[in-house]
């Protein structure tokens, strides 16, 4: 198989990676706040970033200088637990001094077409974003962008969807134009069961997340490949 591309970084583990991509968070964020005095995020959903947003919320950024978007957002009531945003709301920013103004949320409780035709404009009005966090879906999905859905060809800056394999079935989400129009993108992969979708990926297969524009990749060891998976621990262990 061939050596995992120069720019798929792998950490020990999950714990690591969530360090590793904390620090270059951080790092991202000085730099343009130093050069522009501002630090446009979009962020990402699911379950892998958790770790690293409670790293980071405890590290100084300079959060009033912060202006956070969604790479996507579930259909689900404001609020819902189910939410990527309430995600990111209780690890990451909740009780920071980001001035509410500057949190952007994805009114994905509208629907999927009057949520996308919001946002869209919300994008518009946005400077480019100076990074894009995403994860990766073991389909090779990324944001709410699934394989061989009508919304991964739909140009526009936020883009609609329906019936997505990964519950729930509507959904909103930065077009794929949008999230390489970003200055920059991170994409966040940890746990065995994303291996094929990257050994995919590694072989040619034009996945979503393979269609973004140059992406630092950070991957735990699980998800790289190089360590056996985890065995489901023993109940008696
Ligand atoms: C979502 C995310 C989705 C996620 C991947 C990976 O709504 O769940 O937008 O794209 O990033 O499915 O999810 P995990 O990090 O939970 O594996």
């Amino acid at each position: 198989m061939a050596a995992l591309p120069a720019d798929w970084r792998v950490a020990a583990d999950a714990e690591a990676l969530a360090q590793r991509v904390a620090e270059r968070i951080q790092s991202l964020c000085a730099r343009a706040i130093e050069e522009r005095g501002a630090f446009h995020w979009a962020l990402a959903g699911g379950g892998t970033p958790r770790r690293c947003y409670r790293l980071l919320r405890r590290m100084p950024l300079e959060w009033a200088r912060l202006h956070l978007y969604f790479s996507d957002e579930r259909c689900l009531p404001a609020g819902d637990a189910g939410r990527n945003d309430r995600m990111a709301e209780q690890a990451l920013f909740s009780g920071l001094p980001i001035p509410p103004g500057q949190i952007h949320r994805i009114p994905a409780e509208r629907g999927p077409e009057r949520g996308a035709a919001a946002y869209a404009a919300t994008l518009a009005d946005a400077p480019a974003m100076d990074l894009v966090l995403l994860g990766m879906g073991e389909d090779g999905h990324t944001a709410s962008l699934f394989p061989g859905h009508p919304a991964l060809e739909d140009t526009r800056l936020a883009v609609p969807v329906f019936q997505a394999p990964k519950p729930p079935p509507e959904r909103v989400s930065m077009g794929l134009s949008a999230l390489n129009g970003a200055t920059r993108r991170i994409v966040m992969v940890a746990g065995s069961g994303k291996r094929d979708a990257l050994l995919r990926i590694r072989e040619g297969q034009r996945l979503p997340a393979a269609r973004l524009a140059r992406s630092e990749w950070y991957l735990d060891a699980e998800a790289a490949g190089t360590t056996p998976p985890r065995r489901p621990a023993n109940k008696t262990d």
